[in-house]
């Protein structure tokens, strides 16, 4: 590797932690910019044992205070509010680029298709179409986003277990790529509202392979007993090719599966690969099914406690283009275009979420409860999955971590926990902790419960933060009831 130091500096603006791609006709190279005052920052960051889970632009200052995007975390809270939500922009646009990068240089011929059901807002959905990116959508509501975004149709997908007539209309008419039917009602159904509006719809199928990814229980979903997917081995999806196949109104490009979520495990993608693409096959050669695009799904995991991080983009490019390759080779297949869904992997450590504490109590010889301002109204994962999360003191990361506390919310349930048995200093009412990692799945399961209003979300990028998403205020809860006599 060859280094270069210096200032670097793009229309005035000083570079820092940027990733700058430089294209020419015959080829590409990618340069990763470091913080200038980096190496005394490093050497702060890799004190905290939660450096790999935070953003990749997240700082320590000289002070012993956690910055995000080159903004001060404290006083982000101090300007928008607390609980906080804070997006970093360069760590969302990374995330798209090593995607891309990872998957294109194993498999040329990816589309890497955003899920958006992880994080699903106008801004963000304009950051994933100047990435370049596909995205997904799975109900009338996220197609709404998308549209509010001018997200382009022709990179759109729409999956989902239960689409509605309305949301099938409104989906066609915007003149959405493809639609990954999941039932056989969705056959007739999807047919009928292309005949209807003279359209020829491209679609996918969505199969159920029955394999186990290795995940929580809810979140598993290419097993057997699962609602979604045609099931191969029930001979379901035979009958959904050959069902599909018989539509003039509908042009069947692949099939997809989706496993589970987050996978940590790379066998599962290949195991499935295998089984599909034999499948694939079949099917050519009873129904003369064309095979002209596949997709294994998303489900690429995230570190979210140091202990257990993830494959990284490129293992998971390397699996899933392996397995094709032979697959393909061993079943006489022509290579179909991949598609990959990331939801969590895109979104996810580029937002974090920052509570302010308040009582703190101790049961002696049980345990001490650090109550914050947020909870499972915000993030329900640890509650619904026993989803674990690290805990950064934002007023003092690199202080020593001396007692085991578990931080809890503050809505009416003895399960309204964030993390439990976690090491901080010695905690202290008004001070703010930051959950790594909660950029994906947190706020899009949000609830009111309780009437608590939801946070705001900011974005921050060299220095500037900007409101993504306003706090809720008592207004917007009473919006929608009727006051009736
Ligand atoms: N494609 C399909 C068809 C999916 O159903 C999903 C997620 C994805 C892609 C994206 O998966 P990802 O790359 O984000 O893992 N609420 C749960 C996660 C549910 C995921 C549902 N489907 C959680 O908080 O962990």
């Amino acid at each position: 590797m060859r280094t270069c130091e210096g200032l670097f500096q793009i229309d005035g603006q000083n570079l820092a932690n940027d990733n700058l791609l430089f294209r020419s006709t015959t080829g590409s190279i990618s340069i990763k910019i470091h913080p200038q005052e980096s190496r005394a920052q490093n050497i702060r960051m890799s004190n905290i044992p939660e450096q790999e889970l935070l953003p990749t632009t997240a700082s320590v200052s000289e002070d012993d205070r956690l910055s995000i995007g080159g903004c001060d975390v404290r006083d982000l809270v101090e300007e928008f509010g607390s609980p906080l939500y804070v997006y970093d922009e360069q760590t969302l646009r990374g995330m798209c680029r090593d995607f891309v990068s990872s998957f294109t240089s194993e498999y040329p011929r990816t589309r890497i298709e955003y899920s958006s059901k992880a994080f699903a807002n106008p801004t963000v959905a304009k950051i994933i179409d100047e990435e370049g990116l596909y995205m997904d959508i799975v109900t009338g509501g996220e197609l709404a986003v998308a549209i509010a975004a001018n997200f382009p149709a022709e990179r759109l997908n729409f999956h989902g277990n239960n689409k509605g007539r309305e949301e099938l209309v409104e989906a066609v008419n915007y003149g959405i790529d493809s639609i990954t039917i999941d039932s056989f009602a969705e056959i007739d159904l999807l047919s009928e509202v292309a005949v209807e509006q003279g359209v020829r719809q491209k679609v996918m199928l969505r199969l159920s392979p029955s394999i186990d990814p290795h995940t929580h229980m809810l979140t598993s979903t290419g097993i057997l007993d699962s609602k979604f997917g045609f099931s191969i081995e029930t001979g379901d999806a035979e009958t959904a090719v050959e069902q599909a196949l018989a539509k003039d109104s509908l042009e069947v490009e692949g099939l997809h599966f989706h496993l589970g979520s987050p996978i940590f495990e790379l066998e599962p993608y290949s195991e499935a690969i295998d089984y599909v693409l034999q499948f694939a096959a079949n099917m050519r050669d009873k129904y003369g099914l064309v095979l002209k695009r596949f997709s294994p799904g998303g489900g690429f995991a995230i570190g979210y406690v140091a202990d257990t991080l993830p494959p990284s983009m490129g293992e998971y490019a390397k699996e899933i283009a392996t397995a094709i390759r032979s697959g393909c080779d061993r079943y006489g297949l022509d290579e179909p275009e991949l598609t990959v869904e990331p939801g969590r992997a895109i979104v996810g450590r580029a937002g974090i979420a920052v509570y302010t504490v308040g009582g703190v109590k101790t049961i002696p010889g049980v345990r001490t409860y650090v109550s914050v301002d947020g909870g499972m109204g915000d993030n329900i994962r640890p509650a619904l999955y026993g989803a674990r999360y690290a805990v950064v003191p934002v007023d003092r990361p690199t202080a020593p971590r001396t007692r085991t506390v578990t931080v809890v919310g503050k809505f009416c349930e003895s399960g309204d926990f964030l993390a439990r048995d976690v090491d901080l200093p010695e905690p202290e009412t008004g001070e703010l902790l930051a959950l790594p990692a909660s950029g994906a799945y947190c706020l899009m399961m949000a609830s009111n419960y309780n009437m608590q209003t939801r946070p705001a979300v900011v974005l921050v990028n060299n220095g500037k933060a900007r409101l993504m998403r306003r706090r809720e205020t008592y207004s917007d809860l009473l919006a929608g009831t009727l006051n009736l006599d």
